[in-house]
């Protein structure tokens, strides 16, 4: 698995919420909203790879409420600090589990399974099966802030795209999954959904980063340039150049992560 700190993931939190597509996410508590089941009165929302409770987070910002959280991750130390910060306020369920076992995840009597910075992650395999299991009980399915493979970057430099295209290599590498669909994962997962009869809506969510998210841009440099190495045809002296110009126009430039969101209905 790859792992990922409070840190970054506190980092991030407010250009994901910024960048979520907001129509879609009402949407998503609209059809839970409608969703009757008198055994279960209230709604159950299964969140994978749940991290410290951002989904959490950012639902009940735009109106979430009446929900049990089952929050779902491997990771014991992020879900210790979901339920520090949300234990008291909200139904919370919390499953230290991996993904990979689909069958044994705790999605019985889910009425929607989210999850957010999660599916570049995984595998096609990994999409499949899950849909395999969902599409049984007609569950919906909420996946926001899916890496879509683009980045723009103001003030150019040359060698942005020769990055771009060595950092997209990167990000189909095996995350713990299987080979990571990284860029592709909206496109095999849409279509996956609507093969098994789901009605999909997808949603531009790009991050929009400029001078005031100075720490989040100087960790992305970071990262960027820390993920590709000279495998990927980029040698020492290119990225350095490349992090450095990036690092030092961080407070006069912007930054465009390309993300898609995405929501499926069964029919
Ligand atoms: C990019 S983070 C996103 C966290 C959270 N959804 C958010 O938006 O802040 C991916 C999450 O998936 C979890 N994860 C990765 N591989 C996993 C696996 N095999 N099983 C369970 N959780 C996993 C990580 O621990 C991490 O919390």
């Amino acid at each position: 698995m790859s792992s990922f700190s409070i840190t970054w993931l506190d980092l991030r939190e407010n250009a994901d919420f910024a960048a979520r597509d907001k129509s879609l996410a009402t949407q998503a508590l609209d059809w839970l909203g409608q969703a009757t089941d008198p055994i279960s009165p209230d709604r159950i929302i299964v969140d994978l790879g749940a991290g410290t409770g951002a989904t959490l987070r950012a639902l009940t910002k735009l109106g979430a409420n009446n929900l049990v959280w089952r929050l779902v991750d491997l990771d014991g130390k992020l879900l210790d600090e979901a339920l520090r910060r949300h234990g008291k306020n909200y139904l919370i369920e919390d499953y230290q589990a991996d993904l990979n076992v689909i069958g044994e995840l705790p999605l019985t009597g889910a009425h929607i399974i989210t999850a957010s910075a999660l599916m570049d992650l995984v595998s096609a395999e990994f999409i499949d099966a899950l849909i395999d299991r969902i599409s049984a009980h007609k569950t919906a399915l909420y996946c926001a802030l899916n890496y879509d493979g683009t980045t723009q970057w103001i003030p150019a430099h040359p060698l942005d795209e020769k990055v771009l295209s060595a950092f997209n290599q990167d990000q189909r590498k095996d995350k713990g999954f299987g080979p990571a669909l990284g860029p592709d994962c909206t496109e095999y997962l849409t279509q996956a959904l609507e093969n098994r009869g789901y009605t999909v809506s997808i949603a531009q969510s790009p991050w929009q980063l400029m001078a005031n998210d100075a720490q989040l841009l100087t960790e992305l440099i970071n990262g960027i340039a820390a993920a590709i190495d000279e495998d990927y045809g980029l040698n020492t002296n290119e990225l350095t150049e490349w992090k450095n110009f990036r690092i030092s126009n961080i407070n006069n430039g912007s930054c465009v992560v390309g993300h898609f969101d995405v929501l499926a209905l069964p029919r």
